[in-house]
């Protein structure tokens, strides 16, 4: 009998443990900075810019901060081995993953019970970090893997030499520690129009629409509503849109247009078909549902209390209104990567700096104002930048001088309000907050032994 092995990815000095020695962090209080101003009575004052290599900063961390972290959101290098402009990317494969066991391991401990960790990376390494991941967070708390489209198919890229196919993707891995999460990504708009609907409903005005809708929305419906439905209803005919179209001459050129400013009087009725073929022949039910009759057919109204109690047939009325924005779902292909991310907070990082709507989705769907958001690979700031704007704590970390150079100037005209780029205009962001700047202690080795 063999004994069981587990699944697991090995490399070169996996064994090997990383001895650190404990620092403190120490505030430089002439580099924190502070809004002159009041905006709100919400502002935050306690975010935290951390100078110096993460390992030894999320250690340091820990005694503060362990298990009260809501997002982590990280972009390490990719270990590309191309020379960014503002870090050494070509770090030998054993040495990645074990740099990067050694933070996820830190991080993990940081993480609050119900909070998630989101690890965005490309094609070389994600194969692998999944595996290292799931060694760390466990398999079964594997949450997604989002495929995120980061290049544009136009553009320089795609004049490249190189045969294979033009990258376009890279990916975010999402991890809990322990709890399931909820998330509520912001809808987004419609890109196609969905032919299930296909029906639209005559003799109904924008109005009618619009007070079906209040009704529909009632959290607890009464028979009083139910008459109102049925009497805005009852007006109406229905008729498929190819008839409608042909009738009524709309070009084939206008009818996508004409179909999402129509959406208010454009249904689908859910159901099978021999439910629907039913309702379109039986007489109203005598019961107390919220049923809608119209002179061709009965028609329900889905998300009621009467629904739930209601005899057969039923079939759901489905408004194309309320379906003009969708769930992205984990294939996020909406969010811009051209078109002035480059110039997002003021300050340029090529190849490395995400947009501020990417971090919006992701803190915007798991976390409330005022909880930890932590990104240990700071780059440009653009994690700290928009927690900032969305009344979320902060804490990153950056080794580069680029955290001078970039973080700093970037998030001082966060604060100022100057900074009205990125993700503002939709949040409305009028400045306010401040961060407390830290550097690591010196170390109290005569002689370090791990170069730092
Ligand atoms: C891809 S960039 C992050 C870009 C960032 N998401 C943005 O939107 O600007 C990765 C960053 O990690 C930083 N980094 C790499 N190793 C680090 C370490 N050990 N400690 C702290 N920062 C590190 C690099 O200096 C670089 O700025």
């Amino acid at each position: 009998m063999t004994g069981m092995t587990k699944l697991e990815l090995t490399w070169i000095g996996k064994d090997r443990e990383t001895k650190l020695e404990s620092r403190i962090l120490l505030e430089e209080r002439d580099i924190s900075y502070y809004a002159n101003f009041r905006a709100s009575d919400r502002d935050l004052f306690d975010n935290r810019m951390i100078f110096g290599d993460n390992l030894l900063a999320l250690k340091a961390l820990e005694q503060e901060f362990a298990g009260k972290i809501k997002c982590i959101y990280i972009d390490p290098p990719y270990n590309t081995g191309s020379a960014f402009e503002h870090y050494d990317d070509g770090l030998e494969h054993s040495k990645w993953l074990g740099l990067m066991r050694d933070r996820l391991t830190c991080l993990r401990n940081l993480l609050a019970d119900d909070g998630l960790i989101f690890v965005q990376i490309d094609d070389n390494e994600m194969a692998y970090l999944t595996l290292l991941m799931d060694e760390i967070f466990h398999r079964s708390n594997r949450v997604n893997t989002i495929v995120v489209k980061m290049s544009e198919v136009s553009g320089v890229k795609m004049a490249h030499t190189d045969k294979r196919l033009p990258k376009l993707k890279e990916y975010i891995l999402v991890y809990k520690k322990k709890e399931n999460p909820v998330l509520t990504p912001d809808s987004i708009p419609l890109e196609k129009w969905n032919d299930e609907y296909k029906t639209v409903l005559l003799n109904w005005e924008k109005d009618d629409f619009e007070r079906l809708d209040r009704l529909i929305q009632k959290e607890t419906v009464t028979q009083e509503d139910v008459a109102a439905c049925n009497e805005l209803l009852n007006k109406s005919r229905l008729q498929s849109m190819s008839a409608y179209f042909r009738e009524n001459g709309v070009p084939a050129a206008d009818q996508v247009q004409w179909k999402f400013d129509n959406a208010w009087r454009i249904i689908q009725a859910v159901g099978s078909s021999s439910v629907l073929k039913l309702a379109k022949e039986q007489p109203p039910i005598d019961q107390p549902v919220a049923g809608l009759r119209s002179s061709t057919g009965i028609l329900y109204l889905y998300n009621t209390e009467f629904d739930r109690s209601a005899r057969q047939p039923r079939v759901q009325v489905l408004f194309a209104q309320h379906n003009l924005f969708r769930n992205p779902g984990d294939l996020w292909m909406d969010i811009k990567t051209t078109g002035g991310v480059g110039q997002e907070g003021g300050v340029l990082f090529p190849n490395g700096k995400k947009p501020e709507k990417l971090l919006q989705r992701i803190i915007g769907m798991c976390t409330r104002e005022g909880d930890w958001v932590l990104d240990s690979f700071a780059g440009s700031g653009t994690t700290g930048a928009v927690a900032h704007k969305m009344g979320r704590r902060w804490i990153m970390i950056e080794l580069g001088e680029h955290c001078h150079t970039h973080v700093i100037p970037r998030m001082k005209q966060v604060i100022d309000g100057t900074d009205q780029g990125g993700i503002s205009k939709a949040v409305q962001w009028k400045g306010g907050g401040g961060y407390r700047y830290y550097r690591l202690a010196p170390s109290m080795l005569e002689k370090d032994k791990f170069g730092q």
